[in-house]
């Protein structure tokens, strides 16, 4: 039985990874797992005393941190502020979460994003050799944590995701959820049409993470989908995937509506996961296309279960 300590697991991404974990036996690894995650009410990652008790108590094979402070929007009214929730989350929280680490030799999987990068680079996805250059806080914090956790010493994998969608989370609306609902009530949206991009189905990162947290890697990888597509054509992609109406959909310009945005998005927001599948192998990863079929029987096998 392998002990995992989550940070984050209320999170999208993270309670996607505890779904399909908590408590199963992997039957073609001959693994299972032991997962504890408390809330941010029960371990604040600001609080370091209370990390490193935890993690003595517990003991955990591999602590994964996907707690973070994701208000990217918000998050530009605290630009330069290191007493703001979102650098003291970012990158305090990970540094404490790796110094802990560091003390008492745990394995760390930091999640992180492409908004560590400057959107600039549109002949191919970012690989994790390109230089980082934020454009917007929350990108700059969340660099902050990656150097953070890389300084502290401890055996540590940085997986940078992007754009992850999942069939069912209450609490955010991710952007194929946003499209999905929008379409099925019929109303008419907007997609930008000069963007790219490498949305991920949560289940896909989920099980990126339980190869990696199996193998003796450390180091930075990027998890994402093995194409890209701009937000139009993944508005229609979704529309066909759900036979429902593509002439609600029409483009916007990205420069258009970026102008409105008080944190800058990044025009080429895409990933390239040629590493992790070199390392990993293929078939963990998928396209767009298929992490969108993958959506639908999720939600279709849910909404099988209520009846
Ligand atoms: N969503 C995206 O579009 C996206 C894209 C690229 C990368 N990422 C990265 O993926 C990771 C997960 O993102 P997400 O979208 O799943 O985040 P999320 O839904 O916003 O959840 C954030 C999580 O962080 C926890 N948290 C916040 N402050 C904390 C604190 N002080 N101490 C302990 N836990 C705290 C929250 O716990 P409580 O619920 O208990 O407050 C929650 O579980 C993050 O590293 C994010 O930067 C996300």
């Amino acid at each position: 039985m392998k002990k995992i300590l989550i940070f984050g697991g209320s999170g999208l991404v993270g309670s996607k990874f505890i779904d399909l974990f908590k408590n199963i036996f992997d039957i073609n690894k001959f693994v299972s797992y032991e997962i504890k995650s408390p809330l941010a009410a029960e371990v604040d990652i600001l609080n370091k005393d209370v990390i490193a008790k935890t993690i003595q108590e517990f003991n955990p094979d591999t602590v994964i941190n996907f707690a973070a402070y994701t208000q990217v929007e918000e998050a530009e009214a605290q630009k330069g502020n290191k007493e703001g929730m979102c650098y003291q989350i970012n990158a305090m929280g990970a540094k404490n979460v790796a110094l802990s680490c560091k003390e008492f030799d745990k394995k760390l999987i930091h999640i992180s994003t492409e908004y560590v990068f400057d959107g600039t680079k549109e002949n191919s996805p970012y690989s994790e050799e390109d230089k980082p250059n934020p454009v917007n806080w929350y990108g700059q914090t969340k660099l902050f944590g990656e150097q953070f956790v890389l300084e502290s010493g401890c055996p540590a994998v940085i997986v940078r995701i992007c754009m992850p969608f999942s069939a069912f989370y209450e609490l955010k609306k991710d952007v194929a959820r946003f499209f999905l609902e929008e379409l099925k009530a019929g109303r008419k949206i907007k997609a930008i049409e000069d963007q790219r991009v490498t949305p991920t189905n949560v289940s896909d990162i989920a099980n990126a993470l339980q190869v990696m947290l199996e193998s003796e890697t450390t180091g930075l990888y990027h998890v994402s989908s093995t194409d890209s597509v701009t937000p139009l054509e993944f508005a229609k992609n979704i529309a066909e995937e759900f036979n429902l109406n593509y002439s609600l959909i029409s483009p916007v310009d990205f420069d258009e509506y970026n102008e409105k945005k008080k944190a800058k998005l990044l025009k080429f927001s895409w990933l390239n996961p040629t590493k992790f599948e070199r390392e990993f192998g293929e078939g963990i990863l998928h396209t767009v296309e298929e992490g969108l079929a993958l959506f639908k029987k999720e939600i279709d096998a849910e909404s099988a279960n209520r009846l």
